[in-house]
């Protein structure tokens, strides 16, 4: 006699997703991703956890460690920005928006761990944006991630940011940082050299791009490429073509940053150190100056780490208006505890992941 069909195993009762994503810290090409340009962003160990347990409701709760409000959102919310960058509490906009984004299937509680600092520059909100949706079941290759995890931070937040922070933190591999061309959106591994330490140090000033002339800054760059083609894509010699001499300004730091990432990469790749740290040095001026996204503080961390023996460079890292300076130095050169702000030593990372 043939036997009888088996009834299958029952699914697990409790079927928990974890998942990770790093923050990242850019260690050259500033303010050149929305310009068609090169960056060389990597991605640290640092990074943000999101546990959700899926339930039979229609709604998402996440809570935060440090937030007092949970975030509450229906997954049937429409993706409509302005419902989005009213919601309450604010930090519960990036689920509101990821969510809209992702539709889950079912409502479910999860809870967010971050190890990153908020308002520092390491991107902990496009961690936050891409751990979440691989938790709530949105599975994508990195640029689709990232652009869907972008739309999330637009909405969210209202700043129009490049697509740098979301890219670097979903396809990072361990051990090296990410040359990125904007243009194409073409990307490789550059090996951050064994023995060189990266050392993040805050400047006491949280930012918030919300209320930072990031916005201001894109619109100028859009102004001088008029005509000219993306900023990325231009020589020196065609900044001749921009009348406003603030314009060009802007225009050549960004020419002139992409030319730094492509020689900064040389430079690691052969292991001239003290060129790299040049390099670094030379995009923080050019951040100060023509692009005018420094601040006092900044400018005075990054006297001081290159005043240190042992540091081949500094400079600020993100977007500017405070957050971060980011060095290169020699192991041990820099010491976390002589300064009154937070430092960290940071390593490369792989990308995000869901956790087993
Ligand atoms: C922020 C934005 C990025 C990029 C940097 C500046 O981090 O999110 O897209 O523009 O500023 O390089």
């Amino acid at each position: 006699m043939p036997e009888p069909p088996r009834i299958p195993e029952e699914h697990p009762a409790d079927p928990i997703a974890r998942a990770y994503s790093p923050g990242r810290v850019n260690l050259i090409g500033d303010h050149t991703d929305y310009n068609g340009g090169l960056a060389l962003p990597m991605a640290v160990d640092l990074g943000t956890t999101v546990t959700f347990t899926p339930d039979s409701t229609f709604r998402v709760v996440m809570s935060s460690a440090g937030e007092p409000e949970p975030a509450e959102v229906d997954i049937h919310l429409r993706f409509e920005p302005e419902l989005i960058r009213t919601s309450t509490p604010a930090w519960g906009r990036y689920v509101a928006a990821i969510v809209a984004l992702v539709r889950p299937f079912t409502g479910g509680r999860g809870r967010i761990d971050s190890t990153l600092p908020v308002g520092a520059g390491l991107s902990s909100s496009a961690s936050l944006e891409v751990a979440l949706a691989l938790a709530l079941g949105f599975h994508a290759e990195p640029i689709t991630m990232a652009r869907t995890c972008q739309s999330a931070e637009h909405a969210a937040t209202g700043v129009p940011c490049g697509l740098m922070d979301q890219l670097v933190v979903s396809a990072a591999e361990d051990g090296g940082a990410l040359l990125i061309d904007f243009s194409d959106l073409s990307r490789r591994t550059v090996a951050i050299p064994e023995g060189l330490e990266v050392v993040v140090v805050h400047s006491g000033h949280r930012r918030s791009l919300d209320h930072s002339p990031y916005a201001a800054r894109r619109a100028e760059c859009e102004a001088a490429s008029y005509g000219l083609g993306p900023l990325g894509h231009l020589r020196p010699e065609d900044l001749v073509g921009i009348a406003d001499p603030q314009l060009r300004s802007r225009a050549r730091h960004v020419v002139t940053e992409c030319d730094r990432v492509r020689w900064f990469c040389a430079a690691l790749e052969t292991g001239d150190l003290a060129e790299a740290g040049r390099l670094m040095t030379a995009s923080h001026r050019s951040l100060a100056e023509d692009f005018e996204v420094s601040t006092p503080a900044l400018d005075d961390l990054v006297v001081h780490l290159v005043s240190l023996e042992g540091v081949y460079g500094a400079r600020l890292t993100g977007a500017g208006f405070g957050g971060c300076v980011v060095s290169i130095a020699e192991p041990g050169a820099i010491d976390l505890t002589a300064f009154s702000t937070p430092a960290w030593r940071v390593r490369p990372s792989a990308g995000a992941r869901v956790l087993a």
